[in-house]
């Protein structure tokens, strides 16, 4: 297929391009380059560097069967302090980019959507069906995105399917995750181990769970993409799938933490710290829908093999 993917200079975006790449697709990636890296896309990619609002109206024009749309806002702190960016980086632009769409007739898109469209969760593992009460504005961008998918895909006929990413980590190959803003466990834990930081926080040890640490279910970016090519194939006109996109096993903070030391041979000191506002204690998810309807099983699940990968990553990238 003719493809476009937004973002694909970022973390998850540059690994499913070169998932897309090596199943034969042609990809042309479409970022602004504010987060992501012009080195980070694939090579037999395009590159357009340009704004998601501004050009995808132009691109499209040339007819492709689908998107991949993973150009996105998501810091969770920087959404709370400033909404608007959220509100006109990821709702307003994904609105363009669906004018744009519609207009064009692209018949198939693939969503980045998010675990924190659920909010707090009543029960764990978290189901497609559960209640959506985002406790962000990042994560309720999101949501008004996955509302807005769904009424084109009712009222034009697009075959759309939203992916819910729980905790990706990992990488694969030469890509992987280089925030200039790292917030995330696994990239910071590894930082400690590359030297480049003194210790980790933990934030909280006081939560309801074995350990006192937060549970996640991190799941790597390789099976990630193998979804969303699943999903590319599997969309069907006139219908919006959701699906969450987890491993199904919880690892706490202190587990990954010592996951990371194994991996690494580093001590990786670890204090505690206060609780990170807006953290629920535990976020595993149901794939149970994606296994039966996209037919997809997630192969690297062991958080050594998940934390192994991106500590390689880490080591390549700290050298060059
Ligand atoms: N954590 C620490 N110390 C750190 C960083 C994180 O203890 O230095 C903890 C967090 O409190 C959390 C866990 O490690 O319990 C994982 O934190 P991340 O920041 O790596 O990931 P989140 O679970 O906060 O974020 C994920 C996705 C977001 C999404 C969010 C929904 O990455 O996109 O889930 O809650 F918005």
């Amino acid at each position: 297929m003719k493809l476009l993917v937004t973002g694909g200079a970022g973390y998850v975006g540059s690994v499913c391009t070169a998932h897309l790449l090596a199943a034969g697709h042609t990809v042309t990636v479409l970022d602004d380059l504010s987060t992501g890296h012009a080195d980070a896309v694939p090579e037999g990619a395009e590159l357009v560097k340009g704004d998601l609002a501004e050009a995808s109206d132009e691109l499209l024009a040339d007819g492709f069967d689908g998107v991949l749309h993973f150009a996105a806002r998501s810091l969770v702190g920087e959404s709370v302090a400033h909404p608007e960016r959220y509100w006109t980086g990821n709702v307003v632009a994904t609105l363009r980019l669906l004018e744009a769409i519609r207009r064009h007739g692209t018949p198939r898109l693939v969503f980045s959507s998010t675990a924190a469209t659920y909010g707090q969760p009543e029960q764990v593992p978290i189901r497609e069906d559960a209640p959506t009460l985002p406790t962000n504005p990042y994560g309720a961008s999101k949501l008004a995105i996955d509302h807005m998918i769904s009424s084109y895909a009712a009222a034009h006929g697009l075959a759309a399917v939203s992916l819910r990413y729980f905790n990706v980590a990992g990488a694969h190959g030469r890509f992987g995750e280089r925030h200039a803003v790292e917030t995330h466990l696994i990239p910071l834990v590894l930082q400690v181990a590359a030297g480049k930081r003194e210790a980790v926080q933990i934030y909280g040890d006081d939560w309801p769970t074995p350990d006192g640490t937060c549970v996640r279910d991190y799941i790597h970016v390789d099976d990630l993409a193998a979804a969303h090519l699943l999903a590319l194939e599997k969309a069907a006109a006139g219908a919006h799938a959701v699906y969450n996109l987890g491993s199904g096993a919880g690892f706490s903070v202190r587990e990954v933490i010592d996951a990371c030391r194994t991996v690494t041979g580093h001590p990786i000191p670890a204090v505690a710290a206060p609780r990170r506002e807006g953290d629920p204690a535990v976020l595993i998810a149901s794939s149970d829908a994606a296994m039966a309807e996209l037919g997809w099983r997630p192969e690297r699940t062991e958080i050594t093999t998940i934390v192994g990968d991106a500590w390689r990553f880490t080591q390549e990238h700290s050298a060059s």
